[in-house]
């Protein structure tokens, strides 16, 4: 069985989840309680099938965790229809393909900024490169003020350690603050901006209408913390995770210095197959149901491992291979079915932009030192990653 804490295990996970696929179904894991999907197959039934629900399951005692529980209940992500198709459709609305091509030249600006101000001698490309540039762009897009965007990470950090299989009692009790302050903040920007409407995604939020119905106070929050959350984790580790495998990749390094516009988009979707950064999505029988042939019966778990399923050698061909030109690469990084990430235009064009930008820069980027891994499996990443260009 395995251990999902082990330091071993987090710093290479994909022989352990070539074993777990090897059993061709969904196994039951004992400490975790629920079923692991680990073919691309059985995870991506998983995440599409209607019998399983994202079913958010408060925390106790509720009053210590009263806002981190409203944030989750009430977001888009942890709701389910109807409740969930009228947050999204609200949320597309504000939240569409023209928007986000609108945001194309302040990627770039931003981009060039933090390449300007970076000592080629020697960099954290998480610190200085990965994490700004989608902190910024989601807190311009949503209109969280610029000398605050300090907070927006260790909010953000502080709360989803509570998507890790065993958060220690520190980690909760910041999760619970942070919870509080990130939605007291929030709160303050709503009312302010409904009294003074600005051209950004908050106010559209607070003003939008549909069938009459507004978004309530609490989802209206909730909803701008998982934007502001969701809108920059995955794509600062996807983006170190790729970038570090692609720098243990001779080979795909020449790729990626001789054309990086043109590969630009088959290389991130590869990054994000090849060192996932979200691993374990979990879901709740809603009746009895069946995956890969075990049934999941109402009330028991079962999660999808979308690092497993872009691994899974059945579907990618070379699957332990990192391949920047691979096409097509059908991996459910960004999820499937009801939940698929909205964001997913958003990050593509923010890594695409800023990939090749990055490689016109500095060509010769190179690792200065061993980059130091976050010790946590759910969100994979790195803490940090030293360069030199
Ligand atoms: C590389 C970057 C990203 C990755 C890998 C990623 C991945 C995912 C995945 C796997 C889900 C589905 C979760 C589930 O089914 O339980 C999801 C949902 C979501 N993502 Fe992303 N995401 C990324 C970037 C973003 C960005 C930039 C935003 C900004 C707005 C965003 C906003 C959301 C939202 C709002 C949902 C919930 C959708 C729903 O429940 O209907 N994501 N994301």
């Amino acid at each position: 069985m395995i251990d999902f804490q082990d330091q071993g295990f987090i710093s290479d996970p994909y022989p352990a989840l070539k074993e777990l696929r090897a059993a061709g179904r969904p196994v039951w894991h004992e400490d975790l309680g629920m079923f692991l999907a680990s073919t691309h197959q059985d995870a991506n039934a998983v995440l599409r099938n209607r019998s399983l629900g994202r079913i958010f399951k408060p925390k106790e005692p509720a009053t210590e965790w009263d806002t981190f529980n409203w944030l989750h209940a009430d977001s888009i992500l942890d709701s389910e229809p109807p409740k969930h198709t009228r947050l999204r459709s609200l949320v597309m609305k504000a939240f569409n393909p023209k928007k986000i091509e609108s945001m194309r030249p302040d990627v770039e600006r931003i981009t060039a900024q933090l390449l300007d101000s970076i000592n080629p001698s020697g960099f954290d490309l998480i610190a200085d490169f990965a994490e700004p540039l989608p902190v910024k762009i989601i807190a311009s897009m949503l209109g969280f003020p610029d000398e605050d965007e300090h907070l927006l990470r260790p909010w953000s950090q502080a709360i989803v350690k509570m998507y890790e299989v065993d958060p220690s009692e520190q980690d909760k009790k910041q999760a619970q603050v942070a919870s509080q302050e990130f939605a007291d903040y929030v709160h303050k920007l709503m009312v302010a901006r409904k009294q003074n409407p600005g051209p950004d995604l908050i106010t559209d939020l607070a003003l939008v209408e549909e069938d009459g119905e507004r978004l309530n106070a609490h989802e209206l929050i909730a909803t701008c913390v998982l934007l502001l959350n969701a809108g920059h984790e995955a794509s600062v580790n996807g983006f170190g995770n790729g970038f570090v495998a692609a720098l243990e990749h001779e080979d795909q390094m020449t790729l990626l210095r001789e054309r990086p516009t043109e590969i630009a988009a088959t290389a991130i979707d590869e990054f994000l197959r090849f060192d996932a950064p979200l691993h374990l999505f979990e879901r709740t029988a809603t009746q009895d149901t069946e995956i890969g042939g075990v049934e999941i019966k109402v009330g028991q778990k079962i999660s999808a491992l979308l690092g497993s399923a872009n691994r899974d050698e059945s579907v990618f061909e070379n699957s332990d291979q990192l391949d920047l030109t691979r096409d097509p690469n059908p991996h459910i990084g960004f999820g499937a079915g009801i939940h698929f990430c909205i964001g997913a235009p958003l990050a593509r064009m923010e890594m695409t932009t800023s990939l090749p930008m990055l490689m016109e820069k500095f060509p010769n980027i190179e690792l200065a030192k061993t980059p130091i891994r976050r010790p946590t499996f759910v969100l994979r990443g790195y803490e940090e990653i030293l360069v030199r260009a």
